[in-house]
């Protein structure tokens, strides 16, 4: 199905995207931008000139000279009748690639498989004629792999029975399953700002009006923000990363979960806890998981970061109560997760502390080289060191990280702009770097980085006001 995007919604998108160049160019590449990292789909009907001419305050001739540039360069289509869409070259529309093509792929925050993978997955088949006489159909997840889940939870000081445990294909999936059950149209979510792309999709592909509150890499979580906005707001749920945020990889202090947890409760408010990268501990030691501070959060969990991206398998914790409404809503969205890969996971739980402890390791080794690289080559960006997760949030200061992603990628070097992990435009200034990568892929990235930094964007830029609404 084609999207539509309004006049108002791409002026939005396209935040203060005027630079050194002709405005039709400047205009051309921010909407490529848009397009290249995920802030608009291949497919989307672009708004008729005239329309965007009047969202930007523009003359019709810049806007038709833009699109025409973007025909030119294989980025619109357009029918006479019927419009102009997205399309990204060399692709069919909406279809999407599992790589960016280029060389150097900063663009995924997920490191490669664990060592021990291959024999979970011997295992799983060992296992499997046990499995054979049953339907398949498995919508809850195998009882043993429940418990297993269940126990991690228990592990870490959060008493879990298995029965509280549904398991997903993936985070992403365990996510859907959630909004779905807990959002009604018309109400609103709140996100933190910045947030994970993907959950801003998830809602957005519901309808829901998005709410944001911050969270800073000097201050952590703002909490005041966030009881204000479910004050006011009233949203239906609340979606966080308390361990290693993603994309800041900050971890929310104990007093911060408990505020928060009480203030949700108290207003009707559901924390959905996004607990994928939880498990990516580099120098922090442990916290307590959020759900011990209510009964009512919903924790979503996944070993697509610390086995493998490819392995697709998650859970939702929640009370009996919430996995009996979630369980109603599943049958619309899948019939169940996939056996083999819960006989893996089952094999690789047990595998769970040398998962984590070789996790670690590596994401110290690729921590430390980005954070050594930045300083030398590109030391006038802002870092935070987070003591986990998989990523820098970077604050360049005055560059615009659309324009340095545009510029990025004609070097051979994909990677995601700011924007894409907030709202409304918000941190254009901000990029993220994954760590996740090996030394030399990220000593070339770098480099590639800053040979570029000099020339893109130097001037300060007049930027939004970040968005929190
Ligand atoms: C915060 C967060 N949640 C969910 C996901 C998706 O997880 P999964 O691959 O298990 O669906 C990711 C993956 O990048 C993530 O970073």
């Amino acid at each position: 199905m084609n999207t539509f995007v309004t006049g108002h919604r791409l002026a939005r998108e396209l935040g203060e995207w005027r630079g050194n160049a002709p405005a039709y160019q400047s205009l051309a590449e921010r909407i490529r931008v848009l397009l290249l990292d995920g802030r608009l789909s291949s497919g989307a009907r672009m708004p008729a000139e005239r329309e965007l001419s009047q969202a930007l305050d523009l003359s019709r001739t810049t806007v038709a000279a833009a699109y025409s540039k973007l025909r030119e360069d294989g980025f619109l289509e357009s029918v006479r009748g019927s419009g102009s869409t997205l399309c990204l070259p060399g692709m069919e529309r909406g279809e999407h690639s599992l790589h960016s093509g280029l060389p150097f792929d900063f663009t995924k925050a997920t490191a490669p498989a664990y060592p021990g993978l291959q024999c979970a997955y011997a295992s799983a088949l060992a296992e499997l004629p046990n499995y054979l006489s049953h339907d398949g159909f498995d919508m809850v997840g195998l009882p043993d792999l429940r418990e297993a889940i269940a126990q991690h939870f228990a592990d870490r000081g959060l008493p879990t029975s298995a029965d509280q445990i549904m398991v997903t294909i993936g985070a992403q999936h365990g996510l859907n399953l959630v909004a779905r059950t807990l959002y009604s149209p018309g109400e609103r979510i709140l996100v933190e700002q910045p947030t994970y792309p993907h959950a801003l999709d998830t809602f957005t592909s519901l309808g829901a009006r998005i709410l944001a509150f911050p969270v800073r890499a000097e201050s952590g979580w703002d909490v005041q923000q966030a009881l204000l906005q479910i004050r006011r707001a009233a949203p239906s749920m609340a979606y966080l990363m308390p361990d290693f945020h993603n994309p800041t990889g900050l971890s929310m202090s104990i007093a911060e979960r408990e505020f928060l947890a009480a203030a949700a409760d108290r207003e009707g408010t559901i924390l959905v806890v996004d607990e994928t990268t939880a498990l990516l501990d580099i120098n922090r030691g442990p916290l307590p998981p959020m759900a011990s501070f209510s009964p009512n959060i919903i924790t979503l969990g996944s070993l697509g970061k610390l086995a493998w991206g490819g392995l697709r398998i998650g859970w939702i914790r929640s009370s009996r109560e919430m996995q009996a409404r979630i369980l109603r809503n599943r049958p619309a969205v899948d019939l169940g997760t996939p056996i083999v890969e819960q006989l893996a996971a089952l094999a690789l739980f047990k595998d769970l502390p040398s998962m984590a402890a070789s996790r670690s390791r590596e994401l110290r080794r690729g921590r430390d080289t980005l954070v050594q690289l930045l300083q030398e080559l590109l030391p006038q960006w802002s870092l935070n060191i987070p003591n986990g997760g998989l990523s820098l949030w970077i604050n360049t200061e005055t560059m615009s990280s659309s324009a340095l992603a545009l510029a990025a990628r004609s070097q051979g070097l994909a990677l995601v702009s700011g924007p894409r992990f907030g709202l409304d435009g918000a941190f254009e200034r901000y990029l993220r770097l994954p760590f996740c990568y090996e030394s030399t892929q990220l000593r070339h990235g770098v480099a590639i980085l800053s040979d570029i930094a000099g020339h893109v964007g130097s001037e300060p830029l007049r930027l939004p006001q970040q968005a929190v609404i």
